[in-house]
């Protein structure tokens, strides 16, 4: 009997050091292992994007783009990919289109292969132009779909948003459950109803946090998945993505093959585990399995940020009023999922909520943007009274944000004008204006010296 192939995505050098040591992982620990990566087999390996391209330049000194050159040198054989927030770029904020063609084109041009393109909203006209622009450049365009538990969040939501996107052109679909909500289950219905409606491959992304992601992977491969993100099992579990090794194990002896070898695995396993105690200051595993968010649906990385935010404010006790707020919040702004940038609006909106003692008496920017409609669609209409509440009688947008946008590049340009090495510098500028001109007048004068 010939066994069904399931591809397997390594997260290692992306997901798993930006969910277990808050994306400090140095290109300099990468290398070393980068060629027996390679070697391993691997559907693809995602390796940029998401948090990094910040990381990067704010806490390691490093130039993305450099980064990016590098690992495209050292994986000859293997996809390379990456997590890209359509319109939000690699940022928080929505971009003007021409940044967003910039930096896609540079990002084709410096050895990207593979474009997981996904919305905070689910909002498909915040992802069209990032997936036109990555198609036109070259790049597989792999269109996501973010999961989140909802009213509005039904089977047919799913099947409908996936056709939308292989229409548009996508040339894969992912299914990303970043906070690990997805139980098996569900997980077996939307991949079933997937490969039963769409022509293209199907994919899983999911975070062990609650513990069920290597459960919601086996009923997806036994729905038809054609590929599942793991990483190596010393950056695995807890906050991360189901282990690798585990995944081989299990599926080789039903009728799948992953095409990986478990003892080359372990050499791997071994390296990112000596590697790992270099970050030991910011590792953040704690407790196996998380299981709040069962409860709360907030995702790890929010959990810290509440216990920080309160901490400041001395109301550490607070803790579970917030997280119950959390999905109040949640509902009045139309339930988005808790994904960058929607999980920072939606938590400092219920901290301060609880904070205060008196709901949406005060608001972030990012919230009245948020309310606004600079987000684009919520899932579902927002909580009229709330929106008064926070914005009056403003009129929110009903077009694509970023069509509101002016181009961006130029100021950007004129901000770095004096510290310009590549044109990629430029796209670097107007994505981290605070962050990214004392970078580069640092790397220009380290260049000189
Ligand atoms: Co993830």
């Amino acid at each position: 009997m010939t066994k069904r192939h399931v591809g397997i995505t390594d997260t290692t050098l992306r997901d798993g050091h930006q969910s277990l040591l808050a994306t400090r992982m140095k290109i300099a620990d990468m290398l070393p292992i980068v060629e027996e990566i390679d070697n391993m087999g691997f559907h693809s390996v995602e390796v940029w994007g998401g948090a990094t391209f910040d990381s990067c330049m704010r806490f390691l000194n490093e130039d993305p783009w450099e980064r990016l050159k590098t690992l495209k040198k050292g994986f000859k054989k293997t996809k390379t990919q990456m997590l890209l927030r359509s319109q939000n770029v690699v940022g928080y904020k929505h971009y003007a289109d021409d940044v967003l063609e910039e930096f896609i084109k540079y990002s084709v041009a410096n050895g990207m292969d593979i474009f997981r393109i996904f919305d905070a909203l689910n909002d498909v006209r915040n992802m069209e132009k990032a997936m036109r622009v990555a198609k036109k450049e070259g790049g597989h365009v792999q269109a996501t779909v973010v999961y989140t538990i909802s009213p509005v969040h039904d089977f047919d939501f799913y099947m409908k948003m996936a056709r939308e996107l292989q229409e548009i052109g996508a040339d894969s679909i992912c299914l990303k459950d970043m906070a690990g909500i997805l139980s098996p289950y569900i997980s077996y219905e939307i991949i079933k109803g997937w490969k039963e409606r769409l022509d293209i491959p199907v994919q899983l992304h999911a975070h062990y946090t609650s513990g069920m992601a290597s459960m919601s992977y086996l009923k997806a491969i036994e729905a038809g998945v054609d590929a599942v993100d793991c990483a190596i099992s010393t950056f695995a579990l807890q906050t991360s993505q189901p282990a690798i090794e585990t995944m081989v194990a299990s599926l080789e002896q039903g009728p799948f093959e992953t095409g990986l070898d478990l003892t080359k695995l372990s050499r791997i396993a071994e390296y990112i585990k000596e590697v790992r105690k270099n970050y030991t200051q910011f590792d953040s595993s704690s407790s196996s399995v998380d299981t709040n968010v069962l409860l709360y649906q907030v995702p790890g990385g929010m959990i810290s940020n509440f216990v920080n935010q309160l901490k400041e404010q001395n109301a550490l006790d607070k803790l579970p009023q917030v997280l119950a707020e959390v999905p109040r919040v949640r509902e009045d702004f139309g339930f988005p999922p808790l994904v960058t940038p929607s999980s920072q609006i939606v938590g400092t909106q219920a901290a301060i909520n609880i904070i205060v003692g008196q709901r949406y008496m005060f608001a972030t920017d990012e919230v009245k943007n948020y309310m606004r409609g600079y987000y684009g669609r919520p899932p579902a209409p927002v909580n009229e009274e709330v929106r008064k509440k926070i914005i009056g009688d403003e009129t929110p947008i009903t077009v694509r944000p970023a069509d509101l946008i002016e181009p961006e590049m130029s100021k950007a340009r004129e901000l770095v004008a004096d510290y310009i090495q590549k044109p990629e510098d430029v796209v670097s500028a107007a994505l981290f204006p605070q962050v990214a001109p004392e970078f580069l007048k640092q790397k220009l004068a380290a260049s000189k010296s």
